[in-house]
């Protein structure tokens, strides 16, 4: 049986102004009719022998549960982090909580920030993984590369077809690897979609991360549980070291394997990633919401009040009630820089 493990922690600060640490990406409409975390449940109710576990921040409690009301599910459990300690953490806390009464479902872990255009297809590759992982691999989706993104997670698999054992994954490396991975044809970008039974992720942490494992079990055998909520205890999750998945597990496991995902994936990290995913006209120019644009190539803007651009390329523009953000579409990683810079200054 597949049990969904939403992520749904992070704070989506690369999206400022729209997204804001009381509302990161994540709860917001950023296309389409459902939030990204409606979306992200919605595209595998059809493939879950079971609600959702997620697993977010406190301060977030409210917003993830009425969010996945609307879309008509009660997640079987809602496990709520004091403070952040990355996806390694996040998922043995989800993993722990999976295996409450000694079963060991698969567990297949989904970040809440990406869309897939063909959904028919991502099933499909569920279905094929969970071949694998019922055999006791730590499951990976890749993607064909487009481009050398020194964000994403790379996957160099052995020669063949289908799913694959993996040779080497690599987190975030720089640009100059990246290039190269890209170059050689012979990598997959990490989608950051992950499927293996709790007990296996639970096994590997205990092999390479034991302190992780440790804090995250205390935590979590001393968490209060309410009716709709379960807080993990704060001191003892606060004494986990704080790390993705990607590099605690995945790059260290000689357990993985990779099953090719074809299916239009987007991680809308950026404003620029959102931008390349909208519907463009014939100049690359997307927009929502009320714009005139002028002689503009590649353009994005996004906001409520009527914009207009004149003679402008590559520029990005989000207006919301109290800021304006206007940069260059390929300096868009650094928006995270404004939301540091505004938090120091207070
Ligand atoms: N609950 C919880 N707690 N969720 C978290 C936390 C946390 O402390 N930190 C991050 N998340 C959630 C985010 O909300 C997101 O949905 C997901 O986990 C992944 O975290 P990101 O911070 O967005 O990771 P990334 O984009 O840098 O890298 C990952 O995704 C790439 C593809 O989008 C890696 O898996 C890469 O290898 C991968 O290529
Ligand atoms: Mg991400």
């Amino acid at each position: 049986p597949i049990l969904p493990v939403i992520l749904s922690g992070g704070s989506g600060t690369r999206l400022w102004p729209l997204s804001r640490e009381a509302y990161p990406k994540q709860f917001l409409q950023l296309s389409g009719t459902h939030s990204m975390l409606q979306s992200t449940w919605l595209r595998v109710a059809d493939v879950a022998a079971l609600p959702p576990i997620v697993v977010a921040n406190e301060a977030h409690r409210f917003v993830a549960a009425e969010q996945l009301q609307q879309v008509g599910t009660t997640p079987s459990a809602i496990l709520l982090e004091p403070i952040g300690r990355n996806t390694a953490p996040a998922i043995a806390a989800a993993a722990l909580e999976a295996r409450r009464n000694g079963d060991d479902p698969l567990l297949l872990v989904l970040p809440s920030d990406h869309l897939i255009r063909n959904v028919e297809h991502f099933h499909q590759a569920i279905t094929l993984a969970a071949t694998v992982a019922e055999q006791g691999k730590l499951v990976t989706f890749g993607i064909q590369p487009t481009a050398p993104e020194t964000g994403y997670g790379y996957i160099k698999a052995t020669a063949g077809e289908g799913p694959r054992a993996i040779e080497r994954f690599v987190e975030k490396p720089d640009l100059a690897t990246a290039e190269a991975y890209v170059a050689s044809g012979e990598y997959y970008w990490n989608s950051g979609m992950f499927l293996f039974r709790a007990s296996r992720y639970l096994e590997e942490l205990e092999r390479l991360q034991p302190q992780i494992l440790a804090a995250c079990r205390a935590s979590w055998d001393k968490a209060r549980r309410d009716s709709d909520f379960i807080r993990l205890d704060a001191d003892a999750f606060a004494a986990s070291p704080s790390d993705s998945i990607d590099y605690a597990v995945m790059e260290k496991t000689s357990d993985a394997a990779v099953v090719p995902l074809d299916v239009g994936w987007s991680d809308v990290g950026s404003w620029t990633a959102l931008r390349d995913v909208s519907e463009q006209d014939a100049d690359g120019n997307a927009h929502n919401g009320d714009v005139i644009a002028i002689d503009c190539r590649n353009t994005f803007a996004y906001g409520e009040r009527l914009i207009a651009m004149v003679g402008l390329d590559d520029v990005i523009v989000v207006e919301t009630d109290d800021a304006v953000l206007v940069g260059r579409s390929d300096r868009m990683q650094e928006v995270k820089d404004v939301v540091a810079r505004l938090k120091a200054d207070g």
